[in-house]
């Protein structure tokens, strides 16, 4: 699987693959998502703020000491993708950073680009789709779109799927959805994280 990403990133800058968390696993990860989570925001420093008409998800860092240990193979799958990424194309990725995320029914996140300008250290995002069931008819699907505005491919956000893309070559969004839509979401950096 992970030999099949980073074979995958290589061509296409992108990977996107099924049944990574099994069902009984997502089930068992279900309670993590009845904690608090906080209102995500847009913008950096002092102008950041809630806008829902840019995003509606909800979110809760993970500690990256002492991750809720029912993600322990995502954190080692993590770990091991990262090294594979170094070792083939020497990107230098030294930490990742990770939250969960919910978007509730009638929420969604318009098309942007995870490089903030200022710090181009994101260099890998990644996202699991950790609720239990999805159907088409719950939309939720994350836009893939290339440098020059073009869809490059529409996800189903499938329970236990994974999406792995380049940060900096594809700006993204993710659609309307009518469901709870739940994942976790991260980035690989080119720098230690504090
Ligand atoms: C993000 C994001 C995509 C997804 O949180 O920056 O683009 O499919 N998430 O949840
Ligand atoms: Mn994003």
């Amino acid at each position: 699987m992970i030999d099949q990403i980073a074979r995958d990133v290589q061509q296409q800058g992108w990977s996107f693959q099924q049944n990574v968390v099994d069902q009984l696993r997502l089930k068992d990860m279900a309670p993590l998502f009845d904690a608090e989570f906080n209102p995500a925001k847009v913008g950096k420093d002092t102008q950041r703020q809630r806008n829902e008409e840019i995003r509606g998800d909800w979110i809760k860092w993970l500690d990256p000491i002492h991750p809720p240990g029912i993600l322990g193979p995502e954190m080692e799958f993590l770990r091991s993708l990262q090294n594979e990424l170094n070792q083939r194309f020497y990107l230098g990725l030294q930490d990742f950073e990770c939250h969960l995320a919910k978007y509730l029914s009638g929420s969604f996140y318009v098309k942007h680009s995870d490089r903030f300008e200022k710090d181009s250290s994101r260099s890998i995002s990644f996202v699991f789709y950790l609720h239990q069931e999805w159907k088409e008819s719950y939309g939720g699907e994350l836009v893939i779109y290339n440098k020059n505005n073009e869809i490059v491919k529409t996800i189903l956000p499938l329970p236990g799927s994974l999406i792995v893309f380049l940060s900096e070559d594809f700006p993204h969004e993710v659609k309307v959805c009518s469901e709870e839509r739940r994942s976790l979401t991260g980035w690989m950096h080119t720098k230690i994280l504090t």
